[in-house]
């Protein structure tokens, strides 16, 4: 009688094991890959550009005249997993000039992002020249060139001229210099300090 009760007891959790076991299994699958991304900076102007960012890379300066360097990011490209670093905003100065929040990654908006895929084929780079940063994507492959190839200005970069007006050095320095009119909206908040930008920064500006 007891044994009885023991061999069905142990029969229905046989039963159950071989129901309950395999949600688990199913459920446990292997965590989504990490995807890395490449973007080469790029410096085409005349001075050094120093960044300060809130995320990877953190600070850096590119040399004037071609001065790079490649950045990778590694991101889970799959719903529901969490971005790594899904965007990554700084402040940038040049020669006395600054501007927060520029933003140097953004997978989430930028459209381009698939082509900076490691690996993909194509290239990523975010190219300041001209007073503009310039997001430009070009197809390795020689067989066939320029497929997919784009160039999207991101933002004017906030420049001061300074000698603009023939009485310029007449003045105090900086009180002659303007910003000149420019095509797009700038890539970041103009601010006139470091310092400024600094605050601006910590409180999301
Ligand atoms: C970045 O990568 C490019 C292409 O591979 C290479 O030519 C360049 O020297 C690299 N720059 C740095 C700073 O490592």
């Amino acid at each position: 009688m007891i044994s009885g009760s023991i061999d069905v007891l142990a029969v229905a959790f046989a039963v159950a094991a071989v129901i309950v076991v395999p949600v688990p299994v199913a459920a446990a699958a292997p965590p989504p890959r990490l995807d890395t991304y490449l973007v080469r900076m790029v410096n085409r102007m005349e001075r050094k550009m120093e960044f300060d960012c809130d995320e990877w890379p953190d600070d850096f300066e590119l040399r004037a005249n071609g001065g790079d360097m490649n950045v990778t990011y590694e991101t889970a490209d799959r719903p529901g997993y969490d971005y790594l670093t899904p965007r990554v905003s700084c402040i940038w100065s040049y020669e006395g000039n600054y501007m927060s929040s520029v933003m140097i990654w953004d997978e989430e908006k930028w459209p381009e992002k698939k082509a900076c895929l490691v690996g993909g084929g194509r290239r990523c780079e975010l190219v300041f020249e001209n007073k503009e940063e310039v997001l430009v994507v070009t197809t390795s492959s020689p067989a066939a060139p320029g497929t997919g190839s784009s160039r999207r200005v991101l933002g004017d970069l906030a420049v001061k001229d300074c000698s603009t007006h023939w009485y310029g050095h007449l003045l105090p320095w900086g009180a002659g210099c303007t910003y000149p009119s420019h095509d797009h909206a700038y890539a970041g908040t103009v601010h006139s300090t470091w310092t400024a930008a600094a605050m601006a920064s910590t409180i999301g500006h």
